[in-house]
Order: structure tokens, then C-alpha cells, then sequence
């Protein structure tokens, strides 16, 4: 099946998302302990926060799926092509693809009949990777989805009946705590018929040091990409929060294999977010996100009980990264 790249940006509402927006700040300020969802630290600037903490030699998650997706493109691909038919390739929360470049590369090249279609909240990233993947891959089909995951995967079934093929790479799973994973995972099995495939990269337990440097980078790209979700706020939400006034905190507990940023208040303030009055006592934190860790064992558990079976996995040559794929059963 044919499918036109030119009707494929799917537009979001701009109002809703930004109300949706309010609601999920003026809630998680209202908790205590008090939080922000770590999905909104990618506006544009971002965006190029997270593109600069991706080069950080101290971050090696990139690196290290990087290292899977170029030198075992075989592997992937044969995983995915076992079934011989024509199928869409969807991944969620796509970023700059860079890992799966390599992928889409090495179908395309071989005439594999596919489509690829990113899902992402940002517009401004989708825009960008297909003006890119035209230009280097351009026998690819490309059909960007811009909104949330689960919204644009049903919207992928409304497009096309052909077996689905989701990747959900790097360690974006790692973003949600463990129970939400699992409701994740049994969404995601929800969305898929039986066979259908996922493909889903996890950041592996490994010397607590070495995870802790990754989030604690000294240059502090990781700092500011915690504190410009209060820059966004200030900007879309009418807030007026005083970057100053708030300092980042990282912690890493090994028996949980939770990573997790915090936003620390170093005084007594009062902020106000689109009219709304928020206190601040001296040393109250805001928990930001948790980029959870995991071991392989897990990762089975993970697929065993929420409607998958864990077909096959790749790892990187210091057996720090795992890209996993599911069947749905
Ligand atoms: C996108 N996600 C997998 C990153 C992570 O490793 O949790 C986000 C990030 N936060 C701080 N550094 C990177």
C-alpha cells in the first residue's frame, strides 16, 4: 500500500495541549510532595538541551544503543523481517532518530516495503527529521504523527491495517516508574494486535557511579534542562519563577534502580503560575523525573506479565544497554 507523505502531519490542537499543559503544572504544584511530568522538558530549548546532554561524554545511554542500531542492524532487521510481509515501522517519541537512521537505512536500501512513522509531542522535531530523512534516505516512506503516543497509534491503525512494528528507544521507558511501565506495557499490548512486534530500549543496573555521572554532568546541561521546564512555565503559563532561586539535585538508589531529578527551592518564595500562588518552603523540592534502570531478568518479568513474549534482545559491547523486542501474544 501506497500511502501519501504529504497528508501525514497530523496537527495537534495548539489550545488543548497548552491547557492540558496548565492543568498537569497547576496539579503536580499543588501535590506534596510537590511535581512536574518530565515529558514537558522538550520545548524548543529542550530540545536542544537534550541534543547537548546526548553528546555528554558522561551520558553513555546514546552511545552505547547508538552502538546496537549501527553494528547490529542485521540482528534488528532480521527480528523484524522474520514475518515476510509488508508492515509499518512506528516509533514513539522519536527525537533525531539517530539510532534508527541506522535501521531505516539498511531496510530501505534492501527494498524492505515499509512505513515509517515517527510519533512525537514536538512538532518542531517532527518538521526537522522529515526534512532530514528525505534528504538521506529518500526511498523512504515517511509518515510523521504529531501528538501523544497512544492517540497517534490508533491513529496509525485508522491509516493502514499492515502489522505494526513499534520501537520505543532510547530508555524513554526509563521515564516512567516501574508500575507505570507495566501500565504502559499492557496500553501498548491494548493498541497492538497478536504478533505484531515492539522494540524497546532499557538502560541496564550497572555501577551506581557510573549512572549517577550520567544524570550529575559536571558541565551542568543536566541542571539547566531540569530548570528550563520552569523557563517554559514562566513563558506559556504567565509563571514567574526565579531560576536563581532553585537548584538541581540528582540521587540514584541501587537496591530500586531509580535515577531521580529534583528541583530544590533555596528560599522561602511564593511564585505565581497563571494566577495561581504557589509557596515554596526553603529546601522543598519539586521531583522531576525518574530515568529508572533495570536488569535483564526484569525486563522479561516486564514483558511476561503484561500480554508479550520477549523474543529477542541486543546489547552493546559493555553490556550497559538492552534493546528488547516484544510479541504480542
Ligand atoms: C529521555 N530520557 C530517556 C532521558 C533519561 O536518560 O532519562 C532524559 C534525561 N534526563 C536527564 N538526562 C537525560
Amino acid at each position: 500500500m501506497t500511502l501519501n507523505s504529504k497528508d501525514t502531519l497530523v496537527p495537534a490542537q495548539p489550545n488543548t495541549l497548552l491547557q492540558k499543559f496548565q492543568e498537569d503544572v497547576l496539579w503536580g504544584l499543588a501535590c506534596n510532595p510537590k511535581k512536574l511530568e518530565s515529558k514537558y522538558f522538550y520545548d524548543k530549548e529542550g530540545d536542544v538541551l537534550f541534543q547537548q546532554i546526548m553528546a555528554c561524554p558522561d551520558y553513555y545511554l546514546t552511545s552505547c544503543e547508538q552502538e546496537i542500531f549501527q553494528h547490529k542492524t542485521n540482528e534488528l532487521a532480521a527480528v523484524i523481517t522474520l514475518d515476510s510481509d509488508e508492515f509499518d515501522l512506528i516509533e514513539l517519541g522519536v527525537g533525531d532518530a539517530s539510532k534508527s537512521q541506522y535501521l531505516l537505512e539498511y531496510l530501505a536500501v534492501r527494498k524492505v516495503p515499509f512505513t515509517y512513522m515517527p510519533i512525537d509531542i514536538s512538532a518542531h522535531i517532527l518538521a526537522i527529521l522529515k526534512t532530514r530523512l528525505q534528504k538521506d534516505i529518500p526511498q523512504l516512506e515517511v509518515m510523521p504523527l504529531h501528538g501523544e503516543y497512544f492517540d497517534m497509534l490508533s491513529k496509525a491503525f485508522s491509516l493502514s491495517i499492515r502489522r505494526k512494528v513499534v520501537m520505543f528507544l532510547g530508555a524513554n521507558i526509563g521515564n516512567m516508574s516501574i508500575a507505570e511501565a507495566g501500565r504502559f506495557c499492557i496500553a501498548l499490548r491494548a493498541h497492538l494486535n497478536p504478533g505484531d512486534l515492539v522494540l524497546i530500549g532499557f538502560d541496564l543496573k550497572k555501577h551506581p557511579q557510573t549512572i549517577l555521572n550520567a544524570y550529575n554532568d559536571r558541565s551542568g546541561i543536566t541542571a539547566k534542562f531540569n530548570l528550563n521546564l520552569l523557563k517554559r512555565i514562566n513563558r506559556e503559563l504567565e509563571g514567574n519563577f526565579d531560576l536563581a532561586h532553585f537548584e538541581h539535585y540528582q540521587n540514584y538508589d541501587p537496591g530500586t534502580g531509580a535515577c531521580k531529578s529534583y528541583l530544590v527551592s533555596l528560599d522561602d518564595q511564593k511564585v505565581t503560575v497563571s494566577g495561581h500562588e504557589i509557596l515554596f518552603r526553603r529546601n522543598e523540592t519539586i521531583y522531576m523525573e525518574v530515568s529508572q534502570k533495570y536488569t535483564p531478568e526484569e525486563i522479561t518479568g516486564l514483558a511476561e506479565s503484561t500480554g508479550f513474549t520477549s523474543v529477542d534482545r541486543s546489547l552493546d559491547s559493555k553490556n550497559w544497554f538492552l534493546d528488547a523486542f516484544f510479541r504480542a501474544v
